[in-house]
C-alpha cells in the first residue's frame, strides 16, 4: 500500500476538522473534495475575488449529501482577522490556498496582490497561531526560483524574484519560517508547479495556460504562445497536489516539518508539446481541431525561461509519489473539458 493510501485509510477512520482557505478556487476546490470523500469534516473560506460558487456546486455533486453536510463555507476575506479567527476556530489542520495568483496580475497591480497574499498570510499565520492548529500547510510557489538558472530546482538554492507575485510566496516562506521558530508551530511550505485539472479558470486575462489552450481550441481558436514555444515547465496534474497536501498535514516524520517542498512531477514539457498534446486529444474528438495552429508572441514579462522541480525531498521525507504523469493528467483534464464546458463539439 502506497503511503498515501494508507494515510487516507488512517483519516477516515479518525476524522479531523480541516480549513480550506480559496475554498471555492481550483485547488483549494479538490482538496475540498477530496477531504469529504474521506469523511473529513471540514471548512471552506473564500471571498470569491476568483473562485465560483459553480466551483463548490461541483464539489456537492462530487461527494454527495451525506458528505456535504459535513462542509461549512465562511464567505470572507482573509484580510479580515476576524473571519480568520473563526474560520480557525476548533480546526486541526490548516490547508491555506487563498491568495490572487498570476504573475501578470501582480505586476498590473501590485498593492492589491501584496494584500491578499501578504496581509491575509499573515493573518491566517496568526489566526492558526492563536487556535493552537496542529499544523499549517500553505500554498507557495515555484515563481520563488526566481531567475535562478539552475535545474532541476532544489528547495535550498532560489533566485531574485522576477515579479511582486513571486515577492509575496516568498515572503509567506520567511513568515512561515520565523513563526516556526517563534511560536513552536508545524508549518510546510508546497511550492506548486503549475497545476493544471479540472475546474481550474479557462477565462479571463490572467488564466493558466492549460485551461485557456482547452478552451480556445475548442471554441476553434488559435492559442498564443508567448515566446518560441520552447519554454519549459513541469506541469502538475491536481492529484498530486492533493496528494502532497494530505501527506504533508499528517505526516508523522520529525525531520518533515518546518520546511518548503517542490511540489510537482519532476519532468518538463515545453509549450510547443504541451500545444500538440492539448491539440491531439482535442482532434479525437473533433478532427478539424488537428489543423489549428498556435500564433507566436513575445516573451511575456516576469516569466521564467524554464522550470523542473527535483521532488527529491519531498519524495524522501513526505513519501510523495506522484499518481499522474502530465498525459495522463492532461487526458483526465480533456475529458473534463468536454463533459463541462463545451456541450458543442
Ligand atoms: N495553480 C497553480 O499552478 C499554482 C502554482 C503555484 C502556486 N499556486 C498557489 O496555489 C493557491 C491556489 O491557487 P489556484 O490555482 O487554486 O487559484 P484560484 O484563483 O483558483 O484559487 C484561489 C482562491 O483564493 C480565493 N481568494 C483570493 N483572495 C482571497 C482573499 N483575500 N480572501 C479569501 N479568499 C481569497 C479566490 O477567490 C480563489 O477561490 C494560491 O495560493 C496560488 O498562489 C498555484
Amino acid at each position: 500500500m502506497s503511503a498515501f493510501a494508507a494515510i487516507e485509510v488512517q483519516l477516515e477512520q479518525v476524522p479531523s476538522k480541516w480549513l480550506v482557505t480559496g475554498a471555492a478556487g481550483f485547488i483549494g476546490s479538490h482538496l475540498v473534495e477530496k477531504l469529504l470523500l474521506l469523511g473529513q469534516n471540514v471548512v471552506g473560506l473564500d471571498n470569491f475575488a476568483t473562485g465560483f460558487q459553480a466551483n463548490l456546486d461541483q464539489v456537492r455533486a462530487a461527494v454527495g449529501d451525506k458528505a456535504w453536510r459535513n462542509f461549512s463555507f465562511i464567505k470572507a476575506d482573509i484580510c479580515d482577522i476576524n473571519a480568520c479567527n473563526e474560520a480557525v476556530s476548533g480546526v486541526q489542520y490548516v490547508l491555506h490556498q487563498a491568495a490572487l495568483g498570476s504573475v501578470p496580475r501582480s505586476i498590473a497591480d501590485p498593492a492589491k496582490t501584496n494584500r491578499a497574499n501578504i496581509d491575509g498570510f499573515l493573518n491566517m499565520l496568526i489566526a492558526a497561531r492563536d487556535a493552537g492548529v496542529k499544523r499549517f500547510i500553505y500554498a507557495a510557489s515555484s515563481s520563488t526560483y526566481g531567475d535562478h538558472p539552475g535545474l532541476p530546482k532544489v528547495e535550498e538554492v532560489i533566485g531574485r524574484p522576477l515579479s511582486p507575485y513571486a515577492v509575496t510566496k516568498y515572503v509567506n516562506e520567511l513568515y512561515a519560517d520565523v513563526f516556526s521558530r517563534t511560536y513552536d508551530m508545524d508549518c510546510i511550505g508546497l511550492r506548486y508547479f503549475n497545476v493544471f485539472g479540472p475546474r481550474q479558470d479557462p477565462q479571463g486575462a490572467y488564466a493558466a495556460v492549460i485551461p485557456r489552450w482547452f478552451e480556445l481550441l475548442c471554441q476553434g481558436v488559435a492559442p498564443q504562445i508567448n515566446g518560441d514555444g520552447e519554454t519549459s515547465r513541469d506541469f502538475c496534474f491536481i492529484d498530486n497536489t492533493v496528494q502532497a497536501n494530505l501527506l504533508a498535514a499528517t505526516s508523522e516524520n520529525a525531520e518533515a516539518c518546518n520546511r518548503v517542498y517542490n511540489v510537482a512531477v519532476g519532468g518538463r514539457t515545453s509549450l510547443n508539446d504541451l500545444y500538440c498534446a492539448i491539440r491531439s486529444l482535442l482532434a479525437e474528438s473533433a478532427a478539424e481541431i488537428a489543423q489549428i495552429e498556435p500564433v507566436y508572441a513575445d516573451f511575456r514579462n516576469g516569466d521564467v525561461l524554464h522550470s523542473q522541480a527535483d521532488i527529491s525531498r519531498a519524495r524522501e521525507l513526505l513519501c510523495y509519489e506522484p499518481s499522474h504523469t502530465v498525459d495522463q493528467g492532461l487526458a483526465a483534464t480533456c475529458d473534463w473539458f468536454l463533459g463541462n464546458q463545451r456541450k458543442d463539439l
